[in-house]
């Protein structure tokens, strides 16, 4: 197992028995996130949802068979990338998580992207593109790469998406999140030759 892994594994264990914030009391498992540590890329989204709840695992729902056709279109499995969540419990009735959830959960997703230190960070909905792009449109945004300063992490590179939930049902939306989802490894290759 890598350094990196072992890190990554450690963190998750630790803060799965955070209880910070009301969340854990009302939820059945943490979801911590998943993946490779050493992945280039790492997916963000918002919060499990009721499947996600059940099993501990993030992105395994409807929203989440959608996100593996696309990454496998772009010949990624879940194993090559990091998937995780701002909020790792599920808030109830799969409402938003509140500004304090999502404050509360803050350093335990700080970590786990200094762990990665993931190329590309790709954030999926709206509320995910908030923590780390405040006062930005995802309508304006989506598909368009950012690097953008963090205070804890430093400089990253940030690729905004629909959410995958919102998609699903939506089909201009839809499409438009395919098209950008396939803009990905170019915008790897991208940060590779520029350093
Ligand atoms: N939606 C999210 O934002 N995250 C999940 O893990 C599942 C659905």
């Amino acid at each position: 197992m890598s350094s990196k892994q072992f890190l990554l594994d450690e963190l998750n264990k630790k803060m799965s028995a955070c209880s910070q914030c009301a969340l854990r009391s009302g939820c059945k498992n943490v979801v911590p996130g998943e993946g490779s540590a050493e992945a280039e890329v790492m997916f963000i989204g918002e919060g499990p949802g009721q499947k996600e709840d059940e099993l501990g695992r993030p992105f395994v729902g409807a929203a989440g068979k959608f996100l593996d056709e696309m990454l496998e279109a772009i010949k990624l499995k879940r194993e090559d990338v990091y998937i995780a969540n701002v909020v790792k419990c599920r808030p109830p009735g799969n409402r938003d998580p509140l500004p304090e959830e999502a404050a509360a959960c803050w350093p335990w997703l700080l970590e786990q992207i200094k762990i990665i230190q993931p190329k590309l960070i790709v954030t999926l909905g709206r509320h995910s593109m908030e923590r780390f792009l405040p006062n930005q449109k995802i309508s304006q945004v989506h598909g368009k790469a950012m690097r953008r300063e963090i205070k804890g992490i430093g400089k990253q590179v940030f690729y905004t998406l629909y959410h995958p939930a919102a998609a699903l049902y939506n089909g201009s939306m839809r499409e438009l999140l395919i098209q950008d989802f396939k803009r990905i490894p170019k915008i790897i290759k991208k940060i590779q030759e520029e350093k």
